[in-house]
């Protein structure tokens, strides 16, 4: 039985396999064909925070596949009434088939992981969201093909995106330029593994030079609502502009894990940019979810 908690759960060969079946995925739900391998099968959804496309896509795909899902929010259950976590683990695994969690403290994931008796997937903590990153790899490789030897570059803050970002430039072998500003800096003892695949700068045109993908993420994090005003004047000269992708290499992509808030990460325009994939992006959560979710289920089930 395997969880993902983050992208270091798989090997490279396992997420570069889940990509290749999330696109055949993709392509099985283009033309419109049903496949119901998980019939009857529950995926449990814990949001403690607000989501658009990683609860839509999650249940869609756990629809399509034949299943079902069931939204849990803190101010409907136990867990926000202070039942512990090993113990909700515990239960919820006894009855669903699969669960994923948007919460805050990594640990708490851990924690429920270590109770749990069926796959956990994290749906974004304070310090990793693996499943934008499955979303993103995918829509790399469709648009420009294999990702290694690329060179990223990260623009903004060191937050869970970024983190992931650098666990993506270790499993899939591309180099991750960061630009972020002073006390912004993503962890130092996950920059410390990341060796030669990292570099960290605090010039944002030094690190587009010649990438081939540029990604950026809000200013201010779930959670973080209180410190926005001081955000915005910390990171004003890290807005990600047409000008900025103009210094990369010529076939640069731009992605965005939305929601993005025009005029502050990105200029008001950049999103139309012939360079920008967002919305196919957005649309690969789904896919690659479908893809995650059949990898965890087959894997539990020794299929
Ligand atoms: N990118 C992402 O996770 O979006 P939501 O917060 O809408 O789920
Ligand atoms: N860094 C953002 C990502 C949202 C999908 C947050 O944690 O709010």
């Amino acid at each position: 039985m395997r969880h993902f908690l983050t992208l270091m759960d798989l090997t490279s060969e396992e997420l570069n396999q889940v990509l290749q079946r999330a696109i055949e995925l993709k392509a099985m739900q283009h033309r419109h064909e049903v496949y119901e391998p998980f019939k009857n099968q529950v995926l449990g959804m814990i949001f403690e925070k607000s989501s658009t496309r990683t609860r839509v896509s999650f249940e869609a795909g756990m629809t399509q596949f034949g299943g079902a899902a069931i939204f849990l929010s803190p101010r409907d259950t136990q867990l926000g009434r202070g039942e512990p976590i090993e113990d909700s683990a515990r239960v919820l695994s006894r009855m669903v088939d699969i669960i994923m969690i948007r919460t805050f403290d990594h640990a708490d994931i851990e924690l429920f992981a270590k109770h749990s008796t069926v796959p956990v997937i994290n749906a974004l903590t304070d310090d990793y969201h693996p499943c934008q990153l499955l979303a993103d790899m995918q829509t790399f490789i469709e648009h420009r093909g294999s990702i290694k030897g690329k060179t990223v570059t990260w623009i903004g803050d060191g937050n869970n995106m970024c983190q992931s970002y650098m666990n993506a430039a270790v499993q899939f072998d591309f180099h991750l330029n960061i630009a972020v500003p002073p006390g912004f800096e993503p962890d130092a003892d996950l920059l410390a593994k990341c060796g030669d695949h990292v570099s960290l700068m605090t010039s944002p045109e030094e690190a587009a030079t010649q990438s081939h993908l540029i990604v950026t993420d809000v200013w201010a994090s779930m959670g973080q609502e209180e410190e926005q005003a001081e955000r915005l004047r910390q990171f004003k000269h890290y807005q990600v502009t047409e000008a900025l992708l103009d210094k990369a290499a010529d076939d640069v992509l731009f992605m965005h894990c939305l929601p993005a808030h025009r005029g502050e990460e990105i200029s008001m325009t950049l999103m139309d940019d012939p360079r920008a994939v967002v919305w196919d992006e957005a649309e690969n959560r789904l896919h690659a979810q479908k893809a995650l979710m059949e990898f965890l289920l087959n894997k539990a089930q020794n299929k």
